[in-house]
């Protein structure tokens, strides 16, 4: 996986947008189904989505995870995060995030809608989702306990640590996999050495994005 850098964090974007275009205009389906990603990292790429000619009426979105034991309109739930800057300037045809209803069948659902493009963030301790170090590469969507780390890293959304939840659902590796193409965000220095590491270091559960590495379809974008 080759990173591609940037210099500046709004062309990197607008790249983004401008890749994803190509294969909307490309794609041979009725139906476009985006994979989504939440935390700061896709940020900008939504505010850019919102301003995009896309016909939202024929995309379907899955999110990556989302919190457990968060009401729908927690201002911390990725649904909440969605709707705020993505899905009220943008009418998706429907959109799917992972819930203690439907984690079961949710690999299901990604089989029979085939996620064209993943939009993904890296954690600073290479998780992918809230696929955590030690995940193994045959992972399904699931309820997982969170990490200290990633509630640390989480906690700068919430009051207190103790406001973090501990528990939440995702999608796993496997569910990533299975992606046509998957785009790897990463924005800032602190993300620069883990990036690196899972891009062209081992591939191990101890990294989980480096499962990535065997995806034929990434690409990889880094600004400062
Ligand atoms: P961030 O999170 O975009 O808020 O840095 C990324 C992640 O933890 O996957």
């Amino acid at each position: 996986m080759k990173i591609k850098l940037y210099k500046d964090c709004n062309s990197m974007t607008e790249t983004i947008i401008e890749s994803i275009d190509d294969s909307i205009l490309k794609s041979k389906e009725y139906y476009f189904v985006l994979g989504l990603a939440t935390g700061s990292t896709p940020l900008s790429l939504y505010k850019h989505m919102r301003n995009t000619n896309w016909d939202a009426s024929k995309m379907y979105t899955f999110n990556l995870d989302e919190y457990a034991d968060l009401p729908y309109n927690h201002p911390q739930s990725y649904e909440h995060y969605m709707e705020e800057n993505l899905f009220t300037y943008k009418q998706f045809k429907k959109s799917y995030f992972p819930s203690e209803k439907n984690y079961r069948n949710y690999d299901v659902m990604l089989r029979l809608f085939n996620i064209d493009i993943q939009i993904l963030g890296i954690g600073t301790n290479g998780h992918i989702a809230f696929n955590e170090p030690g995940t193994p590469k045959d992972s399904l969507t699931r309820k997982v306990e969170l990490t200290e780390n990633t509630r640390k890293d989480n906690s700068r959304f919430f009051d207190s640590m103790d406001d973090v939840p501990t528990h939440a659902y995702t999608m796993g590796i496997e569910s990533i996999m299975e992606a046509k193409q998957i785009y790897l965000l990463a924005k800032g220095k602190h993300k620069k050495d883990i990036l690196e590491k899972a891009c062209y270091g081992e591939v191990t559960s101890d990294i989980p994005a480096s499962y990535l590495q065997e995806h034929k379809n990434v690409k990889v974008f880094y600004c400062d």
